[in-house]
C-alpha cells in the first residue's frame, strides 16, 4: 500500500515535469516585437524573418533579456536577472585565455584588486579602487568585508594595522584594521603626513594649512573611482529611500504611503 502511494505520487511529479517541458513556445510572428525568448532554453531566442519564425542563440556566455535589452543582441549577463529561472542553458562555454565564457566578466587568477571584461573571447584586464576588492558574486567591485577569500586588502600588507596615504590627498587616508582598509579623514584643521603616516598639524612637505573650506566630496572621484563598475552602497550609510519625502523636519515620522490624504 505505501508503495502505491509512492508511486501515484512520482507518477504525478512526472506528470507535473512533463507538463512543464511542454511549454508552449510563442510565435514571433504573431508578436508586434517579432522576437520572444525561447520556452526552454534562456539563451536561446526566436525572431520572425521574412514570415518564418528562426532560432537564434545568444553571444556565448549571455542569456536572452529582451529586444533593446541586455547589453548585445538583446542578451545580457545571466547573473543581472533571473533570466534562467526555470530554463536550461543550450549551449556550453566557449573558453578562451582569461574568459571562462565569450562574453562575461570574470575573477583574476591571481588578484583580488583585479578582474577581467571578456568581449567575444578577448580579455581586458580591470582594476578595482578606492580599497574595494572583486567580488565573484556580484561580478563587480565590492567591500573587502563582502568578498570571501579576499577580505586582507593588499594596500595593509605592509601593515595590517598601520595607515596608508590615499593618493595625493591631505586630508584622507586608509586606516589598515587587521588587514581590512578603512577611509579616515584627519580631523579639522589637521593633514595627513605620509612620513610619519599620522594626522599632524600643517604645514608638511606635501600640505599646507587647510583652507575654512570643506573638502570637495569628489575627492575619492578624482582618484578614478568612476571605473568601478556597479559601486555598492555602504553599509553603514542608509539608503536614501526614493519614496521618502526628503524635507521632513528632523526628527519627523513619515506617514505610511496608505494613509496619506490623495492630493
Ligand atoms: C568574434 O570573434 C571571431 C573570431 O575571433 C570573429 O570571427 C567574429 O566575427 C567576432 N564576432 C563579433 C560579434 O565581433
Amino acid at each position: 500500500m505505501k508503495t502505491n502511494v509512492c508511486l501515484l505520487a512520482v507518477s504525478a511529479i512526472l506528470a507535473t515535469a512533463g507538463l512543464a517541458q511542454k511549454r508552449e513556445q510563442e510565435d514571433p510572428c504573431k508578436v508586434k516585437s517579432r522576437v520572444v525568448a525561447d520556452a526552454t532554453y534562456c539563451d536561446r531566442y526566436w525572431e520572425c524573418v521574412n514570415g518564418q519564425p528562426e532560432l537564434y542563440d545568444c553571444p556565448n556566455g549571455l542569456v536572452y533579456a529582451g529586444k533593446h535589452r541586455g547589453v548585445t543582441e538583446g542578451c545580457d549577463y545571466p547573473w543581472r536577472s533571473n533570466y534562467c529561472e526555470g530554463k536550461q542553458l543550450a549551449n556550453p562555454p566557449i573558453s578562451t585565455e582569461h574568459c571562462d565564457w565569450l562574453y562575461g566578466i570574470f575573477g583574476h587568477e591571481t588578484s583580488c584588486t583585479r578582474y577581467w571584461t571578456c568581449w567575444n573571447g578577448t580579455a581586458t584586464e580591470q582594476l578595482c579602487i578606492g580599497g574595494l576588492l572583486y567580488n565573484e558574486n556580484t561580478h563587480s567591485c565590492d567591500w573587502p568585508d563582502n568578498v570571501d577569500g579576499c577580505q586582507k586588502h593588499p594596500l595593509c600588507n605592509e601593515d595590517a594595522n598601520g595607515n596608508v596615504p590615499l593618493g595625493k590627498s591631505c586630508n584622507r587616508y586608509w586606516q589598515c584594521q587587521g588587514g581590512y582598509p578603512r577611509l579616515q579623514r584627519c580631523p579639522a584643521m589637521l593633514v595627513f603626513d605620509r612620513r610619519s603616516l599620522r594626522c599632524v598639524v600643517p604645514p608638511t612637505e606635501d600640505c599646507e594649512v587647510p583652507t575654512t573650506q570643506p573638502p570637495l566630496p569628489d575627492e575619492l572621484e578624482q582618484e578614478g573611482e568612476q571605473n568601478i563598475p556597479n559601486p555598492p552602497p555602504r553599509n553603514n550609510r542608509p539608503q536614501q529611500q526614493s519614496n521618502e519625502p526628503i524635507n521632513l523636519p528632523p526628527g519627523a515620522v513619515p506617514l505610511p504611503l496608505r494613509n496619506r490624504p490623495r492630493n
